[in-house]
């Protein structure tokens, strides 16, 4: 069984504020697999987010498309080479942000929720995913596919698991509904903690918030509601919270993929290598620029398949202060 510790959060002046249990980082017994999407079809063709910019992809096509192919291929060696396997789904014409199948579903325990998407551009996207969880399912890779009702959610773009403390940080606004916080608890039996968003320009939570396997937890303040602040201090440790600088998040680098001790983004800036270094982070970065142009980086682009919400086995856990320090 998954074991956790109690954690004490102490405010400037050591008053006792919250409590938060966070289980230890576990050992990985089962081989962690993503879902990415062959790039073929990739391109930037209409504007549902303030980044995406066809006209910038129009002026040079061939070279984003290349830069396009590599960046995808880079991206997926960095996951392969961080011990994950990752499964495919088949590019489509005409759906050029099938690339980003963060959005996709939701997914833990092997069981699946699938996306409902707010703008018809990429309506058509729907059934496309659903196909491709279908065939992870044929597979035993997933043990249930189900869409969402009710309501625009927009997968693990704006539902991120934090398997550090167990819970759904659910975000809302721009794409997924505020309903659908609601909807995930009910699905899943699981804790959410509802994270409205306050920006158009962080149009997805993925965009702006990254928990990391220690318990810490990356984001870009300016894109939260006060009201989400509040409720991410009150389950959050002070000394866990990571502060995205506005560099950080324009360079997509809140979009990172944690593995382990691993964290996988498009190229970061120096400063935040350096800062996640600090707390025990490889960091590898990637040369997404191509989908930077489509508002999107390397969170979005895979789709993580194995989360379990309480992991069988754990072995040789490391303290939770080693962990979180
Ligand atoms: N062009 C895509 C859109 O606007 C980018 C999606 C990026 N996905 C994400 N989870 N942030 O929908």
């Amino acid at each position: 069984m998954w074991e956790s510790a109690s954690y004490s959060l102490t405010d400037r002046a050591g008053n006792i504020r919250a409590s938060e249990r966070l289980a230890p980082e576990p050992i990985m017994t089962q081989q962690p697999a993503y879902l990415m999407t062959d790039p073929a079809h990739f391109d930037v063709a209409y504007t549902i987010n303030p980044w995406m910019r066809p006209e910038v992809w129009t002026a040079d096509s061939a070279a984003h498309r290349r830069a396009a192919l590599s960046g995808s291929q880079a991206l997926r060696i960095a996951l392969e080479d961080s011990g994950a396997r990752v499964h495919t789904v088949p590019a489509q014409p005409g759906l050029p942000d099938l690339v980003f199948p963060a959005n996709a579903a939701i997914v833990l325990d092997g069981r699946a929720l699938a996306a409902r998407f707010r703008h018809p551009e990429r309506q058509g996207e729907e059934p496309h995913f659903i196909r491709a969880l279908e065939v992870l399912k044929d597979q035993g890779v997933l043990k249930e596919v189900v869409q969402i009702e009710g309501c625009f959610q927009e997968g693990a773009g704006d539902s991120h698991w934090d398997a550090a403390r167990g819970i759904f940080w659910v975000g809302s606004g721009p794409r997924s509904s505020a309903r659908s916080a609601e909807v995930i608890a009910d699905h899943f039996g699981r804790p959410v903690a509802h994270l409205p968003l306050a920006t158009d320009q962080f149009y997805h939570l993925d965009t702006c918030f990254c928990p990391l396997s220690g318990g810490e937890i990356l984001y870009y303040p300016p894109a939260l509601t006060p009201e989400a602040r509040a409720r991410l201090t009150e389950r959050v440790a002070p000394d866990l919270l990571i502060e995205a600088e506005a560099e950080d998040a324009a360079a997509f680098c809140v979009n990172a993929v944690s593995l382990g001790r691993t964290v996988i983004m498009a190229n970061p800036p120096e400063r935040l290598r350096g800062r996640l270094a600090e707390r025990g982070y490889t960091v590898l970065g990637v040369d997404l620029s191509a989908f930077m142009l489509s508002g999107g980086g390397a969170f979005c682009m895979t789709l993580r398949l194995d989360w379990q919400s309480a992991p069988a086995v754990t072995l040789n856990q490391p303290s939770l202060e080693s962990a979180c320090s």
